[in-house]
């Protein structure tokens, strides 16, 4: 690309937008950690310099703008698409507003747009977003952080070549919500190999686990994957008593566990037992791999960089089908007697 810098604007400077990492910043020099908030992705990235920020909390705003030391802030996403040039922005307010926020971007001629995950609480209100964003001729990625890592991305090409074998079973434990955290797992399993025929067999959920009005489901389900039928069972925690986020995809030669709350990925190769031939048992690969820290750095490269909608990791596109996944799970609830 370049040399020229993107213009990028900021909207929703909370946890995930600025307030994540503010705290390093005052701790050390900001060139030093590796970024977690959209805010210090795009100063840090080489594609982008962050020229404005919204929030309509006045306090969050300051705080934000004092410690990234951006002038041009406003309480209003309106007068900020209005007043401002910028040529990338990001979204990290709750979805309510991002329907909104795209038109008037398009107006303004922003053509690239990252907006944090789950976009929209329906299917509906997804494919409302797609159709402003094909009206606008917008890029629109959606942050699912892990899938923007580099051995995610490694791990998709392995699958893809097949070296892995068919996938058989994928568990899922977590808590936080099916639309919070939930629909991390499945744009994982979707990004790698795929949700075609998704089918919910049953569902249950406690209201008590609940997060806000987004409750947390145990599910048993299953895909086709290139012709043969893959598994998916997840147990739903709760939150008040610890957090959890893993994923377990069993392949027929491999297994594959995002960990530590999918920061790390761990491959074990599935081979025959020596002594007991009729078992398979899993022999770890040498290495765990941390794969945390690159994943904003390469969410802010891919939508900078992408020519079109195809080289998007992650686009408003893929979110119909995962949020038509997560309507089928409500959906299946106590089909067939899951127990919690
Ligand atoms: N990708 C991830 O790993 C990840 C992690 C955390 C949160 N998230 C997602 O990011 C979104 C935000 O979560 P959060 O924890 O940062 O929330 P938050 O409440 O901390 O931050 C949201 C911010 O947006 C501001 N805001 C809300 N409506 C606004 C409006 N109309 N105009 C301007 N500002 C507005 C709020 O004042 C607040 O400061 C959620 O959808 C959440 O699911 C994603």
């Amino acid at each position: 690309m370049s040399t020229k810098k993107l213009k990028a604007g900021l909207i929703g400077c909370g946890n995930i937008g600025s307030l994540y990492d503010e705290g390093l910043i005052q701790r050390e020099s900001v060139i030093d950690h590796s970024p977690i908030t959209h805010a210090s992705a795009l100063i840090k990235s080489p594609n982008t310099e962050l020229v404005a920020i919204c929030d309509s909390n006045a306090n969050r705003l300051k705080t934000c703008g004092v410690a990234r030391s951006i002038e041009n802030q406003y309480a209003d996403f309106a007068e900020m698409l209005s007043k401002e040039k910028i040529d990338l922005l990001c979204i990290a307010t709750h979805p309510a507003p991002y329907s909104e926020i795209l038109k008037l971007a398009g107006k303004a001629g922003i053509r690239r747009i990252l907006l944090e995950k789950p976009a929209a609480d329906t299917a509906q209100g997804i494919e409302e977003l797609a159709r402003i964003s094909k009206e606008f001729k917008q890029l629109v990625a959606v942050n699912y952080l892990r899938n923007w890592y580099p051995a995610t991305v490694s791990l998709k090409s392995e699958i893809e070549s097949r070296t892995l074998g068919q996938p058989i079973h994928v568990h899922i434990n977590y808590d936080k919500g099916l639309l919070n955290n939930g629909t991390h797992a499945l744009a994982l399993i979707q990004y790698l190999i795929g949700l075609d025929q998704f089918q919910s067999t049953d569902a249950a959920s406690d209201p008590e686990h609940a997060y806000g009005s987004d409750r947390t489901w145990s599910f048993r389900a299953q895909i086709s994957h290139k012709g043969s039928i893959a598994k998916i069972t997840s147990c739903a925690f709760d939150y008040r008593k610890f957090s959890i986020f893993e994923l377990d995809f069993v392949f027929e030669f491999a297994r594959v566990r995002f960990t530590e709350f999918g920061t790390k990925i761990r491959i074990d190769n599935i081979r025959p037992d020596h002594e007991h031939t009729e078992y398979k048992v899993f022999t770890p690969r040498s290495r765990i791999i941390d794969a945390h820290s690159t994943a904003f750095t390469n969410a802010i490269h891919n939508i900078s960089t992408a020519q079109g909608e195809s080289e998007l990791n992650f686009s408003i596109q893929d979110s119909i089908p995962l949020l038509k996944s997560v309507e089928l799970i409500q959906n299946s609830e106590n089909r067939n007697g899951l127990n919690l």
